[in-house]
């Protein structure tokens, strides 16, 4: 656990009080938390963790007064470059119509028309919406463009916001291409792939009935790979399909939905390090049965939660009624769900730096405006996030600084 690092840096800020610290830097893959805590916040980074008792002095101080602290949300999967909005298809389904693939189309068309600017205020709007909510990482895909220029300025714009950037070029096959499937696949894995390239990180693929097929979602992420980009795939959101099979012979770093498993798909999750990547606002938001959640984590997987943020298949930015639903609905217990939402995402974004607040983490953190990290599953839907702190400096909310600091 954290006690670690003299303090010498003159920027450093204690933060004690703490009722409760989630520092998810005890074992490997585990919850972790200190009671009445203390952090020193140094460089940007976390120099110190440990009881308050202990807690060295610092520049400046702020009392938490018995709230808990966490470290910052990691959303490891949302589509927020997009123009529109789809609220009475969400309505239309909740009178019992389905989710369809096809509705992506919607977006598609009014994101083609929408200029620069829109697609950037919309973005950032929906950027801020989620730092005020306490995620201080995000991931952000492409995918509501579907041609080069389209796509490349999506991820252009994405790139502006996050360093987290998913080509998403096979979302679906657009209208132009419905006769010709395999020239759009060829397409996203040629000039379409050599323009969005510069501004990624990941590659990702749909694979689904309605988008695509194995094979074409192997040669999407092959040929993102030769093009130095990691895979993660959209797997088994409305049935059980090749998806996670197909994540792991990619070796990608997560298979994300995992609505729909087999026992093959729950085996390959558990003896690869692909993570399951479990976005329960998707089921919420389109009346469908769970993730498995204890079904992967009793057999060993790693599970991480993430909102999906999009226009058609739910539309929250919100990490904590994401942790709540795992909880309530899942049977996700409060630190796991807590966990699969700061360490979980991290993983899945293949991050070290953030998710945890070990001495030398990023020292993104929130805090409560309750004692401990159950209340983001007892109080749903109750803002409860009183600060953020990116890269150590306070972003959004306030903190009473104690006396004489
Ligand atoms: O992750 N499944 C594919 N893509 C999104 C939905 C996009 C949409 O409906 O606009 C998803 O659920
Ligand atoms: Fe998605």
């Amino acid at each position: 656990m954290g006690e670690a690092c003299a303090v010498s840096n003159p920027d450093s800020t204690l933060i004690t009080g703490i009722g409760e610290l989630v520092t998810n830097d005890g074992d490997q893959g585990v919850y972790a938390a200190i009671a009445d805590a203390a952090l020193v916040i140094a460089g940007g980074r976390v120099a110190w963790t440990g009881p308050a008792s202990r807690a060295p002095a610092a520049d400046t101080a702020a009392d938490a007064g018995g709230r808990a602290v966490l470290p910052g949300f990691v959303d490891s999967h949302a589509h927020l470059v997009f123009a529109g909005e789809r609220s009475a298809e969400f309505a239309a389904r909740m009178d019992g119509r389905p989710y369809r693939a096809g509705g992506i189309l919607v977006t598609v068309k009014a994101t083609r028309a929408a200029s620069d600017a829109v697609l950037r205020a919309n973005l950032r709007r929906l950027a801020a919406e989620m730092l005020r909510q306490g995620t201080t990482t995000f991931e952000c895909k492409s995918g509501y463009g579907l041609t080069v220029p389209d796509e490349a300025r999506g991820l252009a714009l994405a790139a502006e916001v996050t360093p987290e950037v998913t080509y998403l070029g096979a979302h679906v096959v657009p209208p132009e291409f419905t006769a010709d499937p395999a020239g759009y696949v060829d397409l996203v894995c040629g000039p379409m792939l050599a323009a969005c390239a510069p501004s990624a990180r990941w590659v990702d693929v749909f694979c689904e009935d309605g988008a695509f097929g194995a094979d074409e979602a192997a040669a999407v992420l092959a040929a993102g790979r030769a093009a130095g980009l990691g895979a993660r795939v959209h797997a088994g959101q409305l049935r059980p399909g090749p998806g996670v099979r197909v994540a792991a012979e990619a070796g990608a770093a997560s298979a994300d939905h995992c609505t729909f498993l087999t026992d093959a798909d729950v085996d390959a999750l558990v003896t690869t390090p692909v993570v399951a990547t479990l976005l329960p606002g998707v089921e919420f938001s389109c009346r469908q049965p769970y993730p498995q959640a204890r079904r992967l984590l009793d057999a060993g997987a790693t599970v991480a939660l993430a909102t999906d943020c999009n226009p058609g298949s739910c539309f929250t930015s919100s990490m904590p009624f994401c942790i709540a639903l795992a909880v309530r609905e899942m049977r996700m217990s409060t630190s796991e769900a807590v966990w699969a939402a700061t360490a979980g995402g991290a993983r899945a974004l293949r991050r070290t730096d953030v998710g945890h607040l070990g001495a030398g983490a990023r020292a993104d953190l929130i805090m409560l405006d309750a004692p401990s990290h159950a209340y983001l599953a007892y109080r749903p839907g109750v803002p409860q996030i009183a600060a953020v702190w990116q890269a150590g400096r306070l972003v959004a909310g306030s903190v009473p600084q104690l006396a004489g600091s």
